[in-house]
């Protein structure tokens, strides 16, 4: 938990919940305050899967950040819509496998500025930066982004329950469009959200969004699956969660199928 005059200068919103500290509530983590967990609270008991559904979504990005880094290669990351740091964060699952990777963190919560030193303990061989910028300004963070990311080498795009923070009027598919547009061929992205195939959750999120400081739009597979339009998706494409090319010696948590992810590449 921060300090209150850390909260005061961030200008922490802390009358309302606000998206990266709800979920760091779901994850199990201490950085959130009491509007926060309530809201979790009340996701959670219209559907109680939720934590569960958060839990799959970071182990995707373990799984998915594997893969780019030992099977594809890549050394450069943009990771928007970071989140609170946790335990395995991007910089520490490429790194672990090759030091010398290149990680830029992306959110626009003052809470996850405030906590941004510890997503910055790089490898003395790679390097980390964080960019306080909204994923709704493509432009300025793929600007910043540059200054850590060569943007002429593959970087892949890690973008987990970011998509579903915007609106079909801020038109999410061409924010992501910038974005790839923007890296060279053998980039990736790497993306996934929630779907709007349970009731119990579409009820949950929408009295969640009745109180938030930042509203969530659940969205079929199919349009999940349109934000990887003119990439060639990796096997198995566009799935529930916890079927992307799951770890074998793991046993997977059972829960509903309620969000999708996917991993493809710019040719
Ligand atoms: C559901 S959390 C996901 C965190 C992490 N990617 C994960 O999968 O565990 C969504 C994150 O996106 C951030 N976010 C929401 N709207 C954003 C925006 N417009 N620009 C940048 N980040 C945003 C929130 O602050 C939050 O940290």
């Amino acid at each position: 938990m921060t300090h209150p005059r850390e909260e005061v200068r961030a200008g922490l919103q802390t009358d309302r919940p606000h998206s990266a500290r709800v979920w760091n509530y779901l994850l199990g983590g201490k950085d959130n305050h009491p509007v926060d967990s309530e809201a979790g609270e009340v996701i959670l008991k219209t559907f109680p899967e939720f934590a569960a559904v958060a839990r799959l979504q970071r182990r995707f990005l373990a799984r998915a950040v594997r893969f780019l880094t030992d099977t594809a290669g890549v050394r450069q990351f943009l990771d928007i819509g970071t989140g609170l740091p946790t335990a395995d964060s991007t910089h520490q699952l490429a790194q672990r496998i090759a030091p010398e990777s290149r990680i830029v963190y992306v959110d626009n919560d003052p809470l996850v500025l405030v906590h941004a030193q510890a997503l910055l303990t790089s490898s003395t061989e790679g390097a980390c930066a964080y960019v306080d910028a909204d994923v709704r300004a493509p432009e300025r963070v793929l600007a910043e982004a540059a200054q850590t990311l060569d943007l002429s080498r593959p970087v892949a795009l890690t973008m987990l329950g970011i998509m579903g923070q915007i609106s079909d009027a801020e038109r999410p598919a061409d924010l992501v469009s910038t974005l790839m547009s923007a890296l060279p061929p053998g980039s990736y992205l790497a993306l996934s959200d929630g779907t709007n195939t349970n009731e119990a959750l579409n009820t949950a999120v929408g009295v969640y969004n009745g109180q938030s400081a930042n509203t969530y739009h659940l969205r079929s597979p199919q349009e999940i699956a349109s934000f990887f339009a003119g990439l060639e998706l990796v096997e198995p494409g566009v799935v529930p969660t916890a079927a992307w090319r799951p770890d074998a010696d793991r046993a997977q948590e059972d829960t509903a199928d309620v969000s999708v992810c996917g991993v493809a590449v710019k040719k």
